[in-house]
């Protein structure tokens, strides 16, 4: 079978298993050509097969020798219709990762579900012992939460007043005029009851309390914060009160492993093209002025590159971790310099569906966008049929 992008609105509906395994060869590549982090061994990342906890996943795995399990939500392949892309990355991962004698597992499923962690502590009791790293990194528009059996949706939308500003549609190049309507009844509440901090405190205390926590182990989270032309619709709208919870969570589960010595982090990262951050309008016009300015800098990075410098430069440097007056680890501190924002507060105002192409990397947006289905990676044969990729024993 040949798979091509089959695009509707804002998502593109196939994937390619190559170009996934591609996107993956390509991130450990990279994570092995900075050299050895003297990091944590025994590794659970929570949302482990796309964007930032995939290439945490690696990071660990060919930075630091570590054995990892991974949980994600995706769908295999089935006959006639390919997998999603986390789930070819996590094939192809874990076939890397064994290739490398490494250990690797995953789970399947909704995270947020108790099976789901069941399923994890008894994994980790029976291979592992102890886990001294938890990368938490789900992104979710939905959970249906454990206790209530509530299902929580999460909303994109500013609070109080409605927001008007620029945006444009990438798969056209045209810049428009848009307005988000504020928030109305329980959207606040449900965006954090999705995105919020509850989940991870749920899976730290899980782990701890069957002793599953190493003397010492760390957890991180990811968050975002934005600039001001954003704020909003993000960092002040209905996902920045979710962020607030979650960066408000990593005080609670740190007081809460002070008998072990644990400690929670957010780290807050980078804006980039995934599935999630192309469905928020006004964000992809802010990405493609970035991507043009941090490329031009020579300072511009994807996730793999964030996380190898979260860890190598801030988490397993020997020292203290460095956080901001907020508790907070910053990777996102190039994104935020002075004169990377200061040029794009001036290009925004110049950004039309015209001058777009010129002063904005709407090629390269659109390349990333098409680099998470596993499409447009060099070195992958497009014109071939596509290989059927079998199940692996180690994805349960
Ligand atoms: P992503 O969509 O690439 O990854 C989400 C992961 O969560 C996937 O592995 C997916 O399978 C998993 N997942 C979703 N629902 C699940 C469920 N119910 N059970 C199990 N797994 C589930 O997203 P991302 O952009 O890498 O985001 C990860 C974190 O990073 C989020 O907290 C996000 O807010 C944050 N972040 C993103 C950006 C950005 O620009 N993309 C910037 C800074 C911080
Ligand atoms: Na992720």
């Amino acid at each position: 079978m040949i798979i091509e992008p089959r695009m509707r609105g804002f998502i593109c509906l196939t994937s390619h298993p190559k170009g996934c395994e591609q996107n993956v060869k390509n991130q450990i590549k990279y994570v092995k050509s900075k050299g050895h982090i003297e990091g944590a061994k025994k590794v659970l990342v929570i949302g482990a097969s796309t964007g930032f906890g995939l290439a945490s996943r690696i990071t660990s795995a060919f930075g630091s020798d570590a054995a990892t399990i991974g949980i994600f939500f995706e769908k295999p392949p089935v006959e006639g219709r390919p997998g999603s892309p986390g789930w070819y990355n996590s094939a192809a991962f874990e076939n890397e990762a064994h290739k490398a004698g490494l250990y690797a597992k995953s789970i399947n499923g909704d995270a947020f579900s108790n099976e789901v962690k069941r399923q994890t502590l008894d994994l980790i009791k029976a291979d592992l012992g102890q886990i001294d790293l938890i990368i938490y990194s789900l992104a979710s528009p939905v959970r249906v939460h454990p206790v209530t059996g509530v299902l929580h949706r999460s909303v994109l939308k500013p609070i109080g007043t409605t927001y008007t500003n620029k945006t444009v549609d990438f798969h056209t190049g045209i810049v428009s005029e848009i307005s988000i309507e504020p928030c109305q009844g329980d959207d606040i509440a449900n965006t954090v009851a999705v995105m919020g901090g509850e989940d991870w405190a749920m899976w730290i205390d899980a782990l701890k309390a069957e002793n599953l926590l190493a003397k010492g182990a760390t957890t991180v989270a990811y968050s975002y914060i934005g600039p001001s032309l954003t704020e909003a619709v993000y960092r002040k709208g209905t996902i920045g009160r979710a962020k607030d919870h979650l960066e408000a969570t990593a005080f609670a589960i740190t007081d809460s492993l002070k008998s072990i010595e644990g400690k929670a982090f957010v780290s807050v990262n980078k804006a980039l093209v995934t599935q999630a951050s192309s469905a928020i309008p006004v964000i992809p016009l802010y990405i493609s002025l970035l991507y043009k300015i941090m490329k031009a800098e020579g300072i511009h990075e994807g996730c793999i590159e964030q996380i190898q410098r979260l860890y190598q430069d801030r988490l397993f440097t020997g020292k203290p971790i460095p956080t901001d007056d907020k508790g907070r680890i910053r990777i996102d501190d190039w994104e935020m310099r002075d004169d990377v924002q200061e040029k794009i507060a001036t290009l925004w105002k110049q950004a039309t569906t015209e001058s777009l192409p010129e002063i904005g990397d709407l090629e390269g947006y659109r390349k990333d966008f098409l680099n998470l289905f596993g499409f447009e990676f060099e070195g992958v044969d497009y014109r071939a049929d596509a290989e059927e990729m079998v199940s692996v024993s180690s994805i349960v």
